[in-house]
């Protein structure tokens, strides 16, 4: 039997070219649209991903991202560094101690403060550079942003400053995902109320954007010049209820291998602290993966994998390196055989959201986390 990898999550990135273009679809030729790549690209690979959708690495128009968005401006050098051309904007602001690596690499960062914005100011002085900045206004989220009180005198300031050029007004949304849309739509009147104040004093300013995933299918009329979309790129659902027509396709696949089967008489337990005993004569079998390599322990006794495309139960404590599934429902099963923790097979399919549900989280949990632990590697 040839060597094979304890777990390996195989990234599609034809299927987040998909997912792309049905962000297009959705918002037009009109609208831009800021990838974001944030966290190793959601545990897909921050180059990778960035590199997939970027007209210099040859994607084309209508599958090329007008922008990438990152959280901190390492990540920003580190797209720099692999040849990404297009503007990275960072939507976490520039730490402190990080403003003068702004202007050398060409950063957009979003600010959410004027004393922030006076420290990049004395940054793009020093590096004899206008830097260009995203003001991001708090409509409702309460975690970075401005005050919306604030934000028309940092207007009136910024336009006094010799080396700031605010080139964006944003907001985030803290409720697009709820099928309830009262609070979104609160959020996003104040922020219109704000845009329409911007302009009557006459700031121009020339990109304004609100939409992450939810916000760009839920809220059409809130795309404005740019959307930010993330979760829908990697292809999962940012919703917590059926969302109608999304048709993405999941970009991470995770899959490992049965390492050894035991035969358990009635009455045996398996695994740390005996906590699953077998009901009946049972096969129970060894996956190399466990919480070390992004198989939470929570999800104990909690989920499923397929085997042949057919759904067994995972028994017994996740452990470290291993953990087991019955699969005594698998004819003749075999040491070797693939199973699937994430992925599809013959019509049947374990979606990150399904794992995430087990956990009590969401999928961009389980994409983070699975992807930054497990080994990667890409198709296309
Ligand atoms: C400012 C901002 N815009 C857009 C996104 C993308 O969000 P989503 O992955 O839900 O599309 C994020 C992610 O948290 C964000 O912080």
């Amino acid at each position: 039997m040839p060597y094979f990898p304890p777990s390996i999550v195989t990234i599609d990135l034809s299927a987040i070219t998909h997912n792309f273009r049905k962000v297009k679809k959705r918002v037009g030729p009109s609208v831009k649209v800021l990838a974001v790549v944030k966290s190793d690209g959601y545990g897909h690979g921050l180059v990778q991903a960035a590199k997939r959708l970027s007209s210099s690495f040859g994607a084309s128009r209508d599958e090329a991202a007008d922008a990438f968005g990152v959280s901190f401006v390492q990540e920003g050098i580190t797209l720099r560094k692999a040849g990404v051309k297009e503007p990275i904007m960072v939507l976490g602001g520039a730490l402190h101690g990080e403003e003068d690596a702004v202007p050398v690499h060409s950063l957009v960062p979003f600010v959410s403060s004027m004393e922030g914005i006076q420290r990049l100011n004395a940054a793009g002085k020093k590096a004899r550079r206008k830097i260009k900045v995203h003001i991001k206004a708090d409509t409702g989220m309460s975690r970075l942003g401005m005050p919306l009180k604030e934000v028309l005198p940092s207007l009136r300031e910024c336009s006094k400053l010799k080396f700031i050029k605010v080139e964006g007004l944003c907001t985030h949304f803290a409720f697009a995902f709820l099928k309830d849309k009262k609070k979104n739509l609160r959020q996003l009147k104040r922020f219109d109320n704000l845009v329409q104040e911007v302009r009557k004093e006459g700031h121009a300013i020339p990109t304004i954007h609100a939409c992450n995933s939810a916000g760009i299918f839920a809220y059409p009329e809130a795309h404005y010049d740019m959307v930010r979309p993330g979760i829908v790129l990697y292809g999962s659902s940012p919703f917590d209820y059926p969302f109608p027509g999304l048709d993405l396709k999941p970009a991470m696949r995770w899959t490992t291998r049965i390492v050894h089967i035991r035969e358990l008489k009635k009455g045996d337990t398996v695994s740390y602290g005996g906590n699953f005993t077998v009901s009946r004569d049972s096969r129970i079998a060894a996956l190399p993966v466990g919480y070390a390599r992004g198989l939470f322990r929570n999800l104990s006794g909690r989920i499923q994998v397929l085997v042949r495309g057919r759904r067994v139960q995972q028994v017994g404590t996740i452990c470290m390196d291993f953990t087991s599934i019955d699969v005594s429902a698998i004819d003749n099963c075999r040491v070797g055989e693939e199973a699937i923790l994430i992925g599809s097979e013959n019509g049947e399919e374990i979606t990150a959201s399904e794992m995430a549900g087990n956990l009590g989280s969401i999928s961009y949990e389980i994409h983070c986390h699975v992807g930054s632990l497990a080994k990667r590697r890409y198709v296309k």
